[in-house]
């Protein structure tokens, strides 16, 4: 692993559900279950942020819970490294979307906050501890007055401004954020956002950043996963992912998003019903759902395929921009063609 890639994960799968029976393994067939994810790869280097964006049902959970080591894989390799220059184990924290559920409600914050610290021996001293803990709820914009108050008395931004202190109380070389302010109001995910932000830059994090959302992935990763049906359909620096989308999927996504507002639109059921996961459509997983779709694209399923600024993407054909670009009230399908 380059010295700098922290998280490495290499042709990852996890089904759910079913054990692979004895004769299928025999036969060389696949586990049966819920294939949540499949063949994914990416990795992160240090100080970056990856964003992983996908409708739900995707599969996007389940990588939080791969990478965090809560479920193993089916297949593939998860390798998590340490910052550079630190020779002890990785350390990884979790920031969930409910910040109502992730904090013990008879647990004072400063308890929730110093738990970590404690537990990773980071500082020894009561003194020291208290310190770190008003130093850790200054940081995420709430005071040492809040010290001995109980999550109850929190709103949900508060809240999960106190789950980002905890999170970061534990001095983290790698952070997953799964859908951090999904649960919260408009106005207060914003804020929290903003937080979010404000404390990669200063702290220099490197993180998974999991949203539902493409404004709010734009906003904060420096590269970006789509994700459909339990695979990376295509995965590149988030700049360059906007200006040329190669994979059809991303394309309708980003032409479906409401700008750069960070509202919480879901993704829409752009182009029909999204396909069980638990059977998903041969060849092409998208098929049912392209206006690209080829004969070749019901039977073939698509390679991962390099996209010129180092990313890739899974689609048998290259995306190009029709004469004249993108026209008012034109269909996508008439603006864009394909050529193999
Ligand atoms: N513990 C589980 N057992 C069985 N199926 C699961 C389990 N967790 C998730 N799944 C299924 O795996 C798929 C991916 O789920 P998930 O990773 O939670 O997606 P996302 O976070 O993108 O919404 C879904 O079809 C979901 O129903
Ligand atoms: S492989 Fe075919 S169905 Fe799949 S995204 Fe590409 S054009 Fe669409
Ligand atoms: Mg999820």
């Amino acid at each position: 692993m380059s010295t700098d890639v922290i998280l490495k994960v290499a042709h990852v799968s996890k089904v759910y559900g079913q054990q692979q029976r004895l004769i299928d393994k025999l036969k060389g067939q696949p586990a049966q279950g819920v294939r949540a994810v499949s063949d994914v790869s990416f990795s992160i280097v240090h100080g970056q942020t990856m964003g992983l964006v996908g409708e739900s049902g995707c599969g996007k959970s389940t990588i939080a819970r791969l990478v965090s080591g809560l479920v193993q894989p089916t297949e593939g390799q998860i390798e998590l490294a340490s910052t550079p220059g630190k020779t002890v184990r990785p350390r990884l924290q979790m920031i969930f979307q409910d910040p109502f559920t992730s904090l013990n409600g008879r647990w004072t914050i400063e308890r929730s906050i110093a738990e970590p610290i404690i537990v990773h021996g980071l500082r020894t001293s009561k003194a020291a501890i208290r310190a770190r803990v008003d130093e850790l709820l200054e940081m995420v914009g709430l005071s040492s007055g809040d010290r001995e108050k109980y999550p109850q008395e929190f709103s949900g931004g508060q809240r999960q401004r106190i789950c980002i202190a905890r999170a970061l109380a534990g001095e983290p070389d790698f952070l997953i954020l799964d859908e951090p302010t999904s649960a919260l109001d408009v106005s207060v995910q914003a804020q929290v956002l903003n937080l979010l932000r404000d404390l990669q830059a200063r702290l220099n994090l490197t993180s998974l950043f999991i949203t539902h959302n493409l404004s709010v992935v734009r906003i904060m990763a420096d590269r970006i996963g789509v994700m459909y049906l339990g695979e990376l359909v295509e995965e590149a620096p988030a700049a360059t992912l906007f200006e040329k989308p190669q994979h059809p999927y991303t394309r309708l996504l980003i032409d479906a998003a409401p700008g750069m507002d960070v509202e919480d639109r879901a993704l829409h059921p752009i182009l029909g019903e999204l396909p069980s996961p638990s059977s998903p459509p041969q060849g092409c997983r998208f098929h049912t759902r392209c206006p690209f779709v080829q004969p070749k694209c019901r039977t073939d399923a698509p390679e991962a395929r390099p996209r010129p600024d180092g990313g890739m993407f899974r689609c048998h054909f290259n995306l190009e921009l029709g004469q004249g670009g993108k026209a008012a009230g034109s269909s996508l399908a008439n603006e864009l063609s394909l050529s193999a």
